[in-house]
């Protein structure tokens, strides 16, 4: 994030092996806001595999006081921001240094580092920050034992952690007291954490299935307590999950999770100390929603399983960064899955992560930022917390999965192989995306990802969205189906020309009257089950399947097998067919999307007005009543299926981008479908409302999900016939809700509806949870979030910003007023008077001088501006200029905007 200097490029195949190991660091911390003291002692030694050469540490916004090298003074020098040593002794030997430094954490706004927040300290060290503590060869491959003391004020900071276990503790003068812990495991700096202050724990002792006992601790500000049950069950059946599916033990005496309000990011797997987000932790029936509640328990998952997956393996660049993201966000969404339980709750989870995956990874991949899995260049690492890295990444490993079987074994067993071998050759190094597929692959020698290997890399090295594009023909004469497959990727970023991916796609075919037609390839002596896994490795390919008895209607990319955008071209009555009738229910939901989406579609390319002709026909309003009615269909998976493609997801198969017409597209589709099921909606509200104590359970969830959105939809309805009643319904379901999801989803219902009882319910939600930090930033994001009418959502978010309640500072506030704004309400930001564009750049520059990381992410508001009708573009265009004219910027925003701005 420096300012200063030329922000250079950092290219992948630069990557050298570390001139210097570092075997041990033993690191004293006197902690003092202003003035925080840090004694670091290393053992060194030279890797004697390269040339002797100096050796360069890494430091930002360090006071240096003293180096020592083997107890004496030595010369350094400095270069830019690395302190470099170019007279320690040759050969072989251990070299003790010792450094001694000072930093201000009250004064570190950018929450990397070392940083005060509510009075305690924390740290973030991934991905670089560990060299604003310390100067140290700040890289994952260098693996160190670390010992740390804390020294502080007793009264202050009662609580003094950091990773691996408590040796000793006790009292010193003045007031102190310290606590010494030592880390069992080797790790890299990033993983490095501790924590000083006032905080509480909620504790619990759990046994492993081999009976070892492990303490596992939730540490709060005192007051929130109330609030950790929910976290902690999460993490005990995270613990539970790793050892039952992949056979991975918890490997400490104690696992700890602490919670902090001012985090850049979800949480951070430090080895025994998580430091998590409170957003991530804090939940109870009253202030937090179902949504909370699920996503406590993925990334309470998520980092728990990083434990093996990035901490016991690490990366060993960070250009291999998916090698523990893309993995660990696989597991976590297996993990979500099985904890969901039933099949049809499984499948809203999958359909949960691929509308995550489309509208917001595939938007990635087709603009300015683009890079490839493992990205070949960065200028800064921060940027690269991507949901290419993480969510294309899962995918990634989601289609090893599937073509990890063979013969007899299934591709979740011959994934689970994989990772043992994976474990067997590498636990304890720094290892790359090569060798994680290799192991896959070599523990599976029979199945088709060994035979394909080289090629399916290309998912790692290759930026851009494959489109897969399908044709079918039936053959009545001869009773054949050809399928065919192809492929193309348009051009991204410095990757002009695209060879072709490896595309898993699992399919089945049906009759029409929606029954599974067994399935023969031509070559195969029989029909063999409904589904199959076919492998795209061509720009094009043929399938032919014999026996089809009657015209089939072709059900492709079954729970979505890979990330692909798909033309398949299929017909409204085939459509149809599966929304009604698919084995699969992934796609049952996407064969509804399609229908909405192709509505949405043609009324824009037409240019039509959706006031004066209906977007939406007969034919997809009763197949929507037919879903909503459907004796068997979970709640959940109704909810999904009656919520129309967002904006975002529209504007993307565009290929110029009108928000505002977009935007009225869709409110009208939204108008229609809630006047035309209104009698359906009022059942639904009634039938599914959950009456009882609260459970976030997946059914009780997806019931409330649904009946807030009947809810919704009826007050949405009212606006035209003008009728009361449910806006008034909506207004007491508000104030006697039993649980923050129905009190919420009523409140959303009158905001969304734009009813005048919207602004008496939001006035009494703030006067109800003003002391509730996570409840508030919720009251700002639904502010920023409205309707527009009239242009009224900008000035409201700058009236907003005025709120006593507001700060830049935290950014969990900002999110919640300025990112709601900038990227989560494109017609009240992409206004015609371009005072949106405005508003942004003012933001970024705003918050770049506090945080940069937090700013790039607004930078990337923008990202999309090229697909902009003419208008919008060039506003949008000198808006970014306005940005990259400012001489002081962080290279984190520097690189958004510049590549943003290039050809
Ligand atoms: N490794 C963290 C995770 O995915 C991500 C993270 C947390 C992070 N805080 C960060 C990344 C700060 C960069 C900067 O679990
Ligand atoms: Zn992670």
């Amino acid at each position: 994030m420096y300012r200063e200097g030329q922000a250079t490029a950092i290219r992948r195949e630069d990557y050298t092996a570390p001139a210097f190991w570092i075997d041990t660091v033993d690191l004293t911390f006197d902690l003092d806001p202003a003035k925080t003291r840090v004694l670091n002692k290393m053992r060194l030694r030279r890797n004697t595999d390269l040339p002797t050469q100096a050796l360069r540490l890494d430091g930002e916004e360090l006071n240096l006081a003293r180096v020592l090298v083997n107890g004496a003074g030595t010369s350094f020098k400095m270069d830019g921001r690395q302190l470099v040593l170019e007279n320690l002794p040759e050969g072989p030997e251990p070299i003790e240094l010792e450094i001694f430094t000072t930093c201000n954490p009250a004064k570190n706004t950018s929450l990397t580092g070392l940083y005060v927040s509510n009075d305690s300290f924390f740290t973030q060290c991934e991905a670089e920050g560990f060299r604003r503590i310390t100067y140290f060869l700040d890289r994952p491959d260098v693996m160190a034992s670390f010992t740390v003391t804390l020294r502080g004020d007793k009264r202050k900071y009662p609580v003094l952690l950091s990773n691996g276990n408590l040796v000793e503790q006790g009292d010193l003068e003045e007031g102190r007291h310290f606590a010494k812990w030592v880390d069992p495991h080797k790790k890299p700096c990033y993983l490095f954490a501790l924590v000083a202050g006032q905080l509480v724990a909620r504790e619990q002792r759990i046994l492993s299935r081999t009976g070892t006992e492990h303490l596992l601790q939730v540490f709060v500000r005192p007051g929130d307590l109330d609030k950790t049950e929910h976290a902690m069950n999460s993490l005990m059946a995270s613990v539970a999950w790793d050892e039952t599916r992949f056979g991975l033990p918890l490997d400490l005496e104690r696992f700890m999770i602490v919670a902090t309000s001012d985090f850049n990011m979800g949480a951070m797997e430090n080895k025994g100390l998580n430091i998590f987000n409170t957003k991530l932790v804090l939940a109870n029936p009253a202030t937090a929603t179902d949504v909370d509640f699920g996503n406590i328990e993925s990334v309470v998952g998520h980092e728990y399983f990083h434990n093996w997956t990035g901490n016991r393996i690490t990366c060993r660049d960070w250009f291999q960064l998916s090698l523990k993201e893309g993995l660990t966000v696989f597991r976590d969404q297996e993990f979500s899955q099985d904890m969901a339980g039933s099949s049809s709750a499984r499948a809203v989870k999958r359909i949960e992560d691929v509308r995550l995956l489309r509208t917001v990874q595939f938007a990635e991949d087709a603009g300015p930022m683009a890079h490839p899995v493992r990205p070949d260049s960065y200028v800064e690492i921060n940027n690269f917390y991507s949901v290419t890295i993480y969510e294309k990444g899962s995918e990634v490993v989601r289609m090893m999965q599937t073509l990890a079987g063979s013969e007899g074994v299934s591709g979740r067993a011959g994934f689970a192989q994989g990772m043992k071998l994976y474990f067997e050759r590498h636990d304890g190094q720094a290892v790359t995306c090569d060798d994680f597929a290799q192991a896959i692959a070599d523990a599976n020698p029979q199945s088709e990802l060994a035979r394909v290997l080289p090629q399916f890399k290309v998912w790692y090295s290759q930026a851009g969205t494959p489109r897969l594009m399908t044709h079918g023909e039936y053959n009545a004469e001869a009773q054949t189906y050809t399928l065919t497959l192809a492929q193309s990727c348009l051009a991204t970023p410095g990757q002009p020309d695209k060879v072709p991916f490896v595309i898993p796609v699992n399919m089945g075919l049906l009759d029409t009257q929606g029954h599974a037609l067994p399935l023969q390839l031509r070559g195969e002596a029989q029909a063999s089950g409904h589904n199959r896994t076919l492998v795209l490795t061509q720009t094009s390919e043929s399938f032919v399947f014999v026996n089809v008895a009657s015209v089939p209607v072709p059900s492709l990319l079954r729970e979505f097998s890979a990330p692909v955008l798909l033309e398949a071209n299929l017909t409204d009555a085939e459509l149809l067919t599966l929304l009604a009738h698919d084995s699969d229910a992934f796609n049952r939901w996407e064969a509804g999307q399609r229908l909405a989406l192709n509505r949405a579609l043609s009324c824009i390319r037409a240019g039509a007005d959706p006031a004066l002709s209906p977007v939406l026909d007969e034919a997809y309003i009763t197949a929507m009543r037919e879903v909503l009615r459907h004796p068997d269909l979970d709640a959940a998976f109704k909810e999904l299926t009656l919520t129309l493609p967002s904006e975002g997801y529209i504007a993307e198969q565009l290929t110029e981008v009108d928000p505002q017409q977009v935007h009225a597209v869709r409110e009208a589709m939204r108008g229609q479908l809630a006047q035309a099921l209104q009698a359906d909606w009022a059942w639904a509200y009634e039938q599914y409302r959950v009456t009882g104590p609260y459970s976030p359970d997946a059914v009780s969830a997806g019931r409330r999900a649904l009946s807030g959105m009947a809810l919704a939809m009826l007050c949405v309805a009212a606006r035209t016939s003008k009728d009361g009643m449910w806006p008034d319904k909506a207004y007491q379901a508000f104030m006697v809700a039993h649980n923050m999801t129905d009190r919420f989803n009523a409140l959303s219902a009158l905001v969304v509806s734009r009813h005048a009882l919207a602004k008496e319910a939001l006035a009494k939600f703030h006067a109800l949870f003003k002391d509730e930090a996570l409840v508030i930033d919720k009251w700002f994001a639904l502010q920023a979030a409205a309707p527009d009418h009239g242009g009224q959502v900008l000035p409201s978010v700058r009236l907003l910003m005025q709120h006593p309640d507001f700060t830049l500072r935290n950014p969990n506030r900002a999110r919640s007023l300025i990112f709601s704004y900038c990227s989560a309400n494109p017609a009240a930001f992409h206004r015609t008077d371009a005072a949106g564009y405005v508003f942004w750049s003012e933001r970024v520059i705003e918050l770049d001088a506090i945080n940069p990381q937090v700013a790039a992410r607004l930078a990337r508001a923008m990202d999309r501006w090229r697909k902009l009708a003419p208008a919008y573009r060039s506003a949008a265009h000198m808006a970014l200029e306005r940005v990259a004219a400012k001489a002081e910027l962080s290279s984190d925003v520097r690189e958004v905007i510049t590549r943003a701005l290039a050809e």
